[in-house]
């Protein structure tokens, strides 16, 4: 069995996709810092897209806060999943919170891969038929292979292809439902809310929107891409997670109450494993409240910075994607996005190369996921660079 095991791994580093775990570095702020050496490298590879993971002074304004307030929030175990011992008093603070910003039921899961893999699973089954974009991130693909219901993959952001998928196939069956990202995570493009909404209506599904990159950074007091009005209300399954632009860990759905319900009652990631922590879901009801409130510059900084980004890559003549602060460069092979990695490593910056089977054959690509605190400076910097490098390989 061990040689099995080995084969497959070796195959892996002959198609170089074979995965490390990256060596630790310190943090200071936005910039990684070499422990050995002391080299420090602008991260460009984070999803702490409001530039808060790091940041000192809200921590310990967060720590001050919970030691004034109550001992209750401090604990680092729930010592039990919530359905037994596992509630806390963070929970219920936290799901109020969402409620008033929302104004629909939620409920707190452990994390968005934990929530994409339990509720898929649990609300669609056999009878349900799934139309789902082809870009969708692994944790909805294996929620939809975990379902046992039928399903069809339409091109990315291909609503003309999703509707003749839906005019042929809708009818054969009970139940239906369709699954997108709003912010796609690898191409960093954006759904088209109204149109899907007006497709789900017209073929009476429900729509399943994963917001995880975009909640924190997009939408009105960053509540996401389709928080806005006569938009929210039609949605029937909202995802956000805190493990990106809030700087933590966990996800929260907003849906109808029976939906709630039925998760309660049938979702097995949210029924049979141990709650968050106290201190965790305390720390996320403080940040969500401080982004909803107070982080509207961060917001318009990080806008503004992928703008800039995307423009100055973009007159490289270079294939740029997307639209929002995730700006993909694609390259091709994933030899090449390596050897471009680690080019710009040496150089001062973290930006990693995102390989095939994770996005299709050859548009290897390094993601560039920008937080607010990058400043113009900065991308000069990496435009020079990488202008620089291409120069530099075209004279060989
Ligand atoms: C679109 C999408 N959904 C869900 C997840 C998983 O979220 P979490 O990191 O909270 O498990 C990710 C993570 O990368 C994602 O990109």
């Amino acid at each position: 069995m061990y040689e099995f095991f080995l084969e497959k791994l070796n195959s892996l580093k002959i198609d170089s996709i074979y995965r490390t775990i990256k060596k630790p570095m310190l943090h200071e702020g936005h910039f990684l810092i070499e422990k050995e050496t002391g080299k420090k490298i602008l991260n460009l590879s984070s999803n702490d897209y409001l530039g808060i993971g790091f940041d000192k002074s809200i921590l310990n304004e967060f720590l001050k806060k919970i030691k004034d307030e109550n001992i209750e929030y401090y604990f680092f175990s729930s010592s039990g999943s919530r359905l037994l011992s596992g509630n806390s008093l963070s929970y219920e603070e936290l799901e109020a919170t969402l409620k008033e910003f929302y104004k629909k039921d939620v409920i707190v899961l452990n994390s968005g891969y934990h929530a994409n893999i339990g509720l898929i699973s649990s609300l669609f089954d056999y009878e349900t038929i799934i139309f789902f974009d082809k870009l969708c991130h692994a944790s909805i693909i294996d929620g939809i292979k975990l379902s046992g219901a039928k399903f069809y993959r339409y091109n990315h952001l291909d609503y003309n292809h999703l509707e003749k998928l839906l005019k042929n196939h809708r009818n054969n069956y009970k139940n239906s439902v369709i699954i997108t990202e709003s912010v796609f995570s690898m191409d960093g493009d954006i759904a088209d809310i109204e149109t899907l909404l007006y497709l789900k209506e017209k073929y009476n599904c429900l729509l399943y929107i994963d917001e995880a990159h975009s909640v924190g950074c997009m939408g009105q007091n960053g509540l996401g891409v389709s928080f806005k009005e006569n938009l929210f209300d039609r949605i029937d399954i909202f995802l956000g997670t805190f493990g990106k632009a809030y700087a933590s860990i966990g996800s929260f759905i907003v849906a109808d109450k029976i939906i709630i319900d039925y998760i309660i009652n049938k979702t097995r990631t949210f029924i049979y494993t141990t709650a968050l922590p106290p201190i965790v879901l305390s720390w996320n009801n403080f940040i969500l409240k401080k982004s909803f409130h107070k982080f509207h510059n961060r917001r318009e900084s990080l806008n503004y910075i992928a703008k800039y980004t995307r423009e100055k890559l973009s007159s490289l003549g270079l294939k740029v994607l997307g639209e929002s602060h995730i700006i993909p460069l694609v390259i091709g092979t994933n030899e090449d996005t390596i050897i471009l990695s680690e080019y710009l490593y040496k150089n001062g910056f973290y930006a990693l190369p995102i390989r095939y089977p994770t996005v299709p054959k050859m548009s290897a690509r390094i993601r560039f996921s920008l937080n607010s605190l990058v400043e113009k400076n900065n991308i000069d910097t990496l435009y020079d660079q990488i202008k620089e490098y291409y120069e530099r390989n075209m004279a060989k």
